[in-house]
């Protein structure tokens, strides 16, 4: 059972109980580099038999503590779980054939094409959802804040799916140069979609993410992939790994691409440390692995977030799903790798185009950065039996 968070960096400690506790008490906009991690009790929740992971895992979650701790019953619970997670499936995790014939190994692969708007990424976010909804069932908000995003592609679009479902007003705020499929989608949803553009005299960085912040400044939610912005969003991400747990798989790798870190390190929670975690960066966008090699076997590396985890100039690569300039949750994938004794892995960006090749031509419908994951296999990183996961479907039909 989950008990509460305690910050990374300073120790601040929160309970579990605590409304709207989206990020450290001691952050701040001058100070952002804080994040907080989930405390439980030390004893495995049992798990509900149920098809849907937000009810199947309710127990081990952070929303539900949350909704029992201030006075709603499981019964209620769950069945909020039911109507605000309706649709998510536990996604198959099994053999890929073709994969491991190519590779020599056995590659298992999660398939999260399928999942709710297409990628795992709704899973961060509905457990943020579901933490507001037990907070308007029991009276502790007055009034429905909007909620925000900055994301160009998957996180935008599972948002704007799950606001929708409650109608919950959302504003997404984007790039100019994201994909119009995207944007088309996010309108017919209802979200309201802020095109940032950069002005002359703008401070250096994303206008996106610019936007996002006064929105927060202005009292809009943090509906944040990004567990520094929103640490619930860190709760509900967790199901995969236990999903991928529960198949008992024979793996001794787990390899993840990495953009802000967040999908890493849930995933590598849920597993567990006796499968070594490689984190996957493109040789066009690799601060985790320029962090770590900075922060070396520091046992304090928290100390050195803005010296070490620094913007990363000029992102590129076909997986542009992982160009995040900065590795938010690097504090967590550098801990899962130091636990399990993985770690990272920068690919050429002639492995991550061969990986999308061979993920489709071994029968998953993924995007580039779906696929970024394979192209650790393409140079040969795995030692055993390898687990990858297929993030996101491939849009470039649509
Ligand atoms: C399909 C897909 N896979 C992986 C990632 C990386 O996840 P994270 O940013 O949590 O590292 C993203 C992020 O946008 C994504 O869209
Ligand atoms: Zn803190």
């Amino acid at each position: 059972m989950i008990l509460g968070w305690v910050c990374r960096v300073c120790g601040a400690e929160v309970d579990v109980a605590r409304p709207f506790s989206w990020t450290c008490p001691s952050a701040g906009a001058d100070d952002p580099h804080h994040v907080l991690r989930l405390v439980d009790d030390g004893v495995e929740s049992e798990v509900i038999d149920d098809a849907n992971p937000f009810v199947r895992f309710a127990r081990r979650m952070a929303w539900f503590s949350f909704a029992v701790g201030n006075g709603m019953s499981e019964t209620e619970a769950l069945s909020l779980a039911r109507s605000v997670a309706n649709g998510f499936l536990v996604t198959p995790f099994a053999v890929n054939g073709p994969l491991s014939e190519r590779f020599g190994v056995e590659v298992w692969v999660k398939d999260e094409t399928g999942q709710l708007a297409g990628s795992h990424k709704a899973r961060h976010l509905v457990s943020v959802m579901l933490h507001l909804r037990v907070a308007e069932e029991l009276g502790l908000l007055a009034e429905r804040p909007p909620l925000a995003i900055s994301s160009c592609g998957n996180a935008a679009l599972a948002a704007s799916t799950l606001a929708a479902r409650e109608s919950w007003p959302i504003e997404v705020f984007v790039p100019t140069w994201m994909d119009p499929a995207f944007g088309s989608a996010m309108d017919a949803l209802g979200a309201s979609v802020h095109r940032c553009e950069r002005a002359a005299g703008d401070p250096p960085g994303d206008p996106a993410m610019a936007g996002f912040r006064s929105a927060v400044a202005a009292g809009s939610v943090p509906f944040s992939v990004q567990g520094p912005v929103n640490a619930w969003c860190l709760d509900g991400g967790r199901t995969i790994g236990w999903e991928m747990a529960a198949v008992g798989a024979p793996v001794s790798e787990l390899v993840v691409q990495v953009g802000g870190g967040a999908l890493a390190s849930c995933a590598a929670q849920g597993l567990g440390g006796s499968v070594s975690l490689l984190a996957v960066q493109a040789e066009g966008c690799a601060p985790l692995e320029r962090a770590v090699t900075a922060v070396g076997d520091d046992a304090d590396p928290a100390s050195r977030w803005a010296e070490v985890m620094t913007p990363w100039e000029e992102p590129h690569s076909l997986a542009d799903g992982i160009l995040d300039d900065e590795t938010y949750d690097w504090l967590a994938v550098l801990e899962a790798m130091r636990v399990s004794g993985g770690r990272p892995v920068v690919v050429s960006e002639a492995s991550v185009v061969e990986a999308v090749e061979v993920a489709r031509s071994a029968g998953l419908r993924v995007s580039p950065t779906g696929a970024a994951g394979v192209a650790a296999l393409v140079e040969g990183a795995q030692s055993g039996p390898v687990a990858v996961i297929a993030s996101g479907v491939d849009r470039s039909g649509a």
